[in-house]
């Protein structure tokens, strides 16, 4: 695997893959497959480091969502890791990324350096590519149960094999197996997950209105995009002094 520094951001590359890793929150931003783009980044996205990058593999820590009565914005710090000091709490977190010619591995270790106990949810906001919205699917969700936060549904059991996206959905799975998600377009295999200590999975993608009103989302880019976000967002990790905890995401 090569290594290019630049100065906001590390080029690694293979002889038939590359990927782009900007220092803004360590987002992920490009991974290419045999010339093929494989993640999402709004051609309108802030790159500079003063907003949380539109699109990419955003990384969700130490909370997913809104945390009530927290200073912290959605979605935690690390994405803007210019926030991290309003976290009263000692901790280190090593992010490591592998490419190789047909997969990108990222790996998250979450060290508690302090003195005192902390809990976390944490996510990998993955933006996909998909040629069209409306032949993508997200496999191997039949059966878990999820909450559907658009239309206020809690612990629904999913009931198809290939979930499509025909409107706006903003999806919650808890308990996923470990190596049973993949995006299906035209029957073909876009992407498969697996994953280490990430129970969870959410399945978002904002469409039209929602989209319209993020300055940040390109003009229509709903259409060629889906998140399939794997995280440990139901039962929180819980640290003690001196305690390290290792989540992965392996995209093939
Ligand atoms: C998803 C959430 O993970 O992220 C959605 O499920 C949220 O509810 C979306 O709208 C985008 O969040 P943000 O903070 O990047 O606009």
């Amino acid at each position: 695997m090569g290594v290019t520094i630049a100065e906001d951001r590390v080029v690694l590359s293979t002889s038939t893959s590359s990927a782009v890793i900007y220092f803004t929150g360590a987002t992920i931003t490009s991974w290419v497959k045999a010339g093929r783009e494989m993640i999402f980044l709004s051609n309108t996205a802030v790159l500079d480091g003063t907003k949380a990058i539109r699109g990419g593999i955003p990384l969700v820590f130490p909370h997913f969502g809104a945390k009530e009565g927290s200073k912290l914005p959605q979605h935690g710090f690390a994405r803007l890791s210019s926030l991290k000091s309003l976290w009263p709490y000692d901790f280190k977190l090593i992010y490591t990324v592998t490419l190789t010619e047909d997969s990108l591995k990222s790996s998250l270790a979450s060290h508690n350096t302090g003195s005192a106990s902390f809990s976390f949810t944490s996510l990998f906001h993955s933006y996909f590519v998909v040629e069209n919205i409306s032949n993508a699917r997200v496999k191997g969700l039949n059966g878990i149960k999820y909450n559907e936060i658009i239309r206020n549904k809690t612990d629904f059991p999913e009931t198809s094999d290939l979930v499509g996206i025909t409107e706006e959905l903003d999806r919650r799975y808890f308990n996923v197996p470990s190596d049973a998600i993949a995006i299906v377009e035209n029957g073909e295999t876009v992407v498969s997950i697996k994953t280490k200590n990430f129970a969870d999975v959410v399945v978002w993608n904002p469409w039209i209105e929602k989209s319209a009103g993020m300055s940040d989302f390109e003009e229509g880019g709903y259409k060629r995009m889906l998140c399939v976000e794997v995280g440990q967002i139901g039962t929180p990790v819980t640290l003690e002094p001196g305690e390290n905890f290792v989540q992965e995401q392996i995209l093939q």
